[in-house]
């Protein structure tokens, strides 16, 4: 287990400095209501990773980018031939999220390793802050591409093929992307880091409600996505017979219900969303002959969510009507638990560091899931208010963030002066 050196990084942390950020990079995008809209590769998020560069070449960091998008700032440690410890999250957004679903743990990395340089403190592993390219998966889906690519989990090459609703492939825009930043070195893929820590905001009540101040993330429930076609006919609103229409959107409606019916728990364990949904052509008069709808399962027992998701073709099949049904999967993430030296190393900072905290899982989804799988992985969550996020009015407590921070710095610096490797 690595030694915590308490107090020097974290009483570097500079509260108003990682919140002036999290406003700054928030006007990338930003929306009327106070939220952002910064989809993956999107014009706005170029100019956000611009300025996520200017910070961390104004702190002296080494920026870096890889093939898959995802952009890293590097700061060298005095062994740089050690597997580097990376710290980070993302900076895409929802059309309509938060200030801080994502930038947070960027930038509360990007304030980690400033409080680190500003004790005076060169560790000896290198520390790679990192902002994975698309986690949230709303404009190219699934999400999470830049962490599964760089994981091994996903294939470069499949994921280039992804388009979002207007035909725009992630090839294309990804070319855009790093083709704005040509002064940023290139790195390989499959690199092994050391170790990976994730903070995020909670976005739920569980921390709120307890009264803390942060959650160490024990482990993440398991997710299925889907997307399901509907085919009819087109034809005449006002000439075609109801009884032999193909209407797709009838179907779809149908299919919906009975999907809605069949996932119903009233545990409320079993997580249930259609998010997503076009009808074809949508135009008034015209029977429509198209509906492509997406479904997000989500349960913490994995063999619960193989049963509930392995149901959904059967279930469309049946409730299809006149139409044709089909149904393709986008990811069957299990769910996992993050490795309990991890959890502990956590729990210790926060603890020397007086700051109240508990052990919690996640409902979301993060990158930390696939890094999990490459080296020893943990998060930290914060409050969010409310527990609202997805969320334009999404909002954190200044203190709660500092406070993050402050625990992320002083683990992240343990794990870069564990000089053997870190873990058995
Ligand atoms: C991440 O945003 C998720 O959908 O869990
Ligand atoms: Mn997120
Ligand atoms: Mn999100």
């Amino acid at each position: 287990m690595p030694k915590i050196i308490c107090g020097e990084a974290a009483g570097c942390i500079n509260g108003g400095r990682l919140w002036d950020r999290m406003f700054d990079l928030a006007q990338y995008g930003a929306l009327p209501n106070g939220g952002v809209n910064r989809q993956a590769l999107c014009d706005e998020e170029i100019l956000a990773r611009h300025c996520l560069v200017r910070w961390g070449k104004a702190m002296g960091l080494e920026p870096s980018n890889d093939a898959a998008g995802n952009l890293f700032l590097r700061y060298r440690g005095t062994q740089p031939n050690l597997p580097a410890v990376m710290v980070g999250s993302h900076i895409d957004s929802q059309p309509t999220g938060g200030k801080f679903d994502g930038p947070y743990g960027v930038l509360a990395a990007l304030e980690s390793v400033e409080a680190i340089i500003d004790a005076g403190i060169r560790p000896q592993r290198n520390i790679d802050v990192v902002s994975w390219m698309n986690e949230e998966g709303s404009r190219f889906a699934p999400g999470m591409m830049g962490s599964a690519v760089f994981s091994g989990a996903r294939k470069l090459e499949h994921i280039l093929e992804i388009r979002d609703k207007a035909g725009i492939s992630v090839e294309r825009e990804l070319k855009k992307v790093l083709a704005a930043e040509p002064d940023v070195p290139r790195r390989p893929l499959g690199d092994k880091p050391a170790a990976f820590l994730e903070a995020h905001i909670e976005q739920g009540t569980v921390i709120e409600s307890a009264n803390k101040t942060i959650g160490v993330v024990t482990g993440m429930q398991g997710k299925r996505t889907f997307h399901v076609y509907v085919t009819g006919e087109e034809s005449h609103a006002g000439t075609s017979a109801r009884r032999t229409r193909r209407d797709a959107l009838v179907s779809a409606i149908d299919i919906v219900h009975a999907l809605q019916q069949a996932m119903w728990d009233a545990e409320d364990v079993t997580q249930f969303t259609i998010g997503m949904f076009t009808v074809s052509p949508n135009a008034p008069s015209v029977v429509p002959g198209r509906v492509v709808f997406s479904l997000d399962l989500r349960h913490p027992d994995a063999a619960k969510l193989r049963d509930l998701g392995d149901e959904i073709p059967k279930i469309c099949q049946a409730a299809r009507g006149r139409c044709e049904a089909s149904v393709s999967q986008l990811l069957h993430d299990p769910p996992l638990e993050f490795p309990a030296a991890i959890r502990q190393l956590l729990c210790t900072a926060a603890s020397a560091l007086g700051v109240g905290w508990m052990e919690m899982p996640s409902f979301a989804g993060h990158d930390s899931r696939y890094l999990h799988y490459v080296c020893p992985t943990g998060m930290i969550f914060i409050p969010c208010q409310d527990g609202i996020s997805h969320n334009e009015v999404e909002s954190i407590r200044k203190d709660d963030a500092m406070d993050g921070a402050r625990v992320l710095a002083e683990s992240v610096l343990a794990l870069a002066n564990a000089t053997s490797a870190i873990w058995p």
